[in-house]
Order: C-alpha cells, then structure tokens, then sequence
C-alpha cells in the first residue's frame, strides 16, 4: 500500500493506493478518528453499486458501522440538483445527522456529486472518497464537489476536502475499456503539466497501463495523485496556480458542451484539448516542439489528438468564452512552456485558436 498525505492550511488528510483496501476500511476509519457512533451512508452508482456496495458495507458493518446505502442511476445525468434532492430525503430518512458522514464509491461523478451531498447536508458533513474509476484519481482529491446545471457543467458546487481518499485498485478490472484509457488521459495530464520524467515514465508503461498491470496502475495512480496534491495544496481554492490543472479542459470541455456529453468521454475530450493547447503553446511561442511528444503519448494509450469536422469551429469557440475560468470574455488558456511545465495565459486571440482548431482538423494532427 502506498499513501500520500494531502498537506493544505488548515487540514491534512491521507490518499492510499492498494489492493485489497476495502478490507481495511474499518482500521482506516479509526485511523482518522471516526468511531462506530458515526452514521455512515454510503453512496454509490447503478454500475458501481451491485459490483462493490457490499465489499464496502461487510467489514464496516462487521466491525459495528451502521451504514445506509442510496444507489443513484449510473452517468453524467446524475450530476443533478434533482438527484441530489433524492439523495438529501434519503439520508434525511435514514436518520443521517450532523455526527454522519457519506461515503462516496463510485467515479467522478459519484464523488462529485455524492462530495457536494457531503458539503451541503445541513451545511456539511464529512465524507470519504473511494474511487473506482482510474479517472477518479483526479476527482477524489482535492475537494472541487458539485452538481451541473443544464446551462453548464459544475455550475453548482463547493470546496469541500475529504477525510480521507481510499483507492482499492482490485475494483478497476471491470472498468470498460474505453473508461480505463479516458483515465489515462488525465494521469498523462499530471505528467505534461508537472513532470517530464513521469511522463517519459508513461511512454515506457503505457501498454501496462492499459492492462492495468497492478505494480504499474499503483504507482500511475500514486504519481499522478502526488501532482495534484502538490497542486492543491499550494492553492486549495484555486485563485492562482490550481488552475493549471485544467490543462487541456478549455477546448476539451467546449467539445464535451457542443457534443451533448456522452459521445466523448471526458477523458478523450481533453485528449483532443491537450494536444490543441500544445499547438497553440507552439504558435504562441510559449514553447517549442512539444506537440510532437504530447501526441505520441496520446495516441500510445490510444487517445484522440484531432477533431471531427462535425463539431462547428462557432459552436466550440461560443463554448470556450462561457468556460468558468474565462475572464471578462477573452480566452483563457493553460499553455505548455515544455514537456512538465505549464503556464496560464489570459487573453488569448481569437485568430490564434481558430488557427488551432484547423490545424487540429486538418491531417497534421493525426
Ligand atoms: N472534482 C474534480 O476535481 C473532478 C476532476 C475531474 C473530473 N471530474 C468529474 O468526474 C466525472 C467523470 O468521472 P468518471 O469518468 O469517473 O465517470 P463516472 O463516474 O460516470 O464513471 C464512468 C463509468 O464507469 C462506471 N464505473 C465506475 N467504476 C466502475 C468499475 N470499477 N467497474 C465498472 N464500471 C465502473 C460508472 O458507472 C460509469 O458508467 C465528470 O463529471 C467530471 O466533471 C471531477
Ligand atoms: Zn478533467
């Protein structure tokens, strides 16, 4: 087992990597203090709960937990105020008081929303993030919680930092395909943002990784959780560096709005989204020849780096200025200033991402 304390102001709290953890859950509760008078609740998707709900609740309630158990329909819909309201009755119901906590198994959107059940049931509880997504090992720390609005994506939310991240790697051997190499994308993320040697590291292991060969997941999990820890904890609410963290999200997000959510997975949006910031680092002279590399890496764990001509250059551009982190209408990008490095770069032109977009559909990406 591998843990990473998260070191921020006014808290500290741990992340660990293994198999088998479920197991253990008991020892980590005491660990951070929690004891049996706790109500726990434990929150989970229509996928995620028939497959682990009960590896959860066994050893919790073996060792004397009361634990409730709310299953939420699985998908990005869930991401609601309509579901949360669901959720709020059910653990109103069941009795869940200001001594409860929530435990949130499941992806990012299980954490994201079952997180911000957790920050605003009468007006904040703990909660735990147990990720099964590869994905999740970026969306269970950190604390960004939230639900969608049908005008946008994480529209409503909170920081609201766990107590505790437990990431039993056993649960990804029935993750879909698709969802494993959508996860690599965000650990190719940390690495281009923070670490060229993680990223040389991912070249070497990829296909390792997309077999989730145990030694391998762990220690992809275990690095790119300590970037984003390192991250947070140097801007827990992000007004400054945090933001870099969104590398690849302002076309990758733009894609995610235009195509409806679904034909893309997140993963493979900001896939597109990094390479296109590299291009754009490069025609803004932010850096040199870091497109190459960075599509290389992509397309070794089979990401997409280039874009359909279905999606309206209008479209994704009208998307980009309603993007949370644009300022006063101009384009804000985290550009790349070479392999394990980022800046972020405020007004940018037009003309220069439109560029971009062609350049990301024309055969010069593929
Ligand atoms: N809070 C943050 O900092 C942050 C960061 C990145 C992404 N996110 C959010 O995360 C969400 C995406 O997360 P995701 O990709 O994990 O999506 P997800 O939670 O929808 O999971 C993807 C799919 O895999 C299924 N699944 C999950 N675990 C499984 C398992 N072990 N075996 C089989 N199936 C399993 C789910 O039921 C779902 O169908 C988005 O809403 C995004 O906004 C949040
Ligand atoms: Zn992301």
């Amino acid at each position: 087992m591998k843990t990473i304390q998260v070191e921020l102001a006014e808290k500290r709290y741990p992340i660990h990597i293994g198999s088998g953890l479920f197991e253990k859950l008991p020892q980590f509760l005491e660990g951070i203090g929690w004891g049996r008078e706790r109500r726990l609740m434990l929150v989970a998707d229509s996928h995620v709960s028939p497959l682990y709900a009960e590896r959860v609740l066994k050893p919790l309630e073996q060792a004397g937990f009361t634990v409730g158990q709310i299953t939420h329909p699985a998908g990005e819909e869930s991401k609601s105020l309509h579901t949360l309201e669901r959720l709020v009755e059910d653990c109103i119901r069941f009795g869940l008081d200001r001594s409860g906590a929530v435990l949130a198994l499941g992806g990012g959107v299980t954490g994201d929303l079952a997180g911000f059940l957790a920050a605003s049931y009468m007006r904040g509880i703990p909660f735990i993030q147990l990720p099964t997504t590869l994905l999740a090992h970026d969306s269970s720390v950190g604390g960004k919680v939230g639900v969608n609005h049908p005008l946008g994506k994480n529209m409503i939310g909170a920081f609201h930092q766990p107590a505790m991240v437990v990431f039993d790697t056993d649960v990804l051997k029935t993750l879909p395909e698709r969802e494993i190499l959508s996860g690599c994308a965000e650990v190719v993320k940390h690495a281009l943002i923070w670490d060229a040697s993680f990223a040389d590291w991912l070249m070497e292991h990829h296909r390792q990784l997309m077999a989730l060969e145990p030694e391998v997941t762990a220690e992809a999990i275990e690095r790119g959780c300590r970037v984003k820890a390192a991250v947070v904890s140097q801007d827990e609410k992000e007004s400054g560096i945090r933001a870099i963290l969104n590398y690849g999200h302002t076309i990758g997000h733009a894609l995610e709005s235009v195509s409806g959510y679904g034909a893309f997975t997140h993963g493979e949006a900001v896939a597109v989204g990094m390479a296109g910031a590299a291009l754009l680092g490069e025609a803004l002279g932010t850096a040199t020849e870091v497109f190459p590399f960075t599509r290389e890496l992509l397309a070794a764990f089979r990401l997409p780096t280039h874009l359909s001509p279905v999606w309206a250059e209008e479209e994704l551009l009208a998307a980009m200025k309603r993007d949370k982190k644009a300022k006063k209408g101009a384009y804000t990008f985290v550009l790349p200033t070479g392999i394990g490095s980022v800046v972020l770069q405020h007004g940018v032109e037009e003309a220069a991402i439109r560029e971009v977009l062609a350049r990301l559909r024309g055969g010069e990406s593929r």
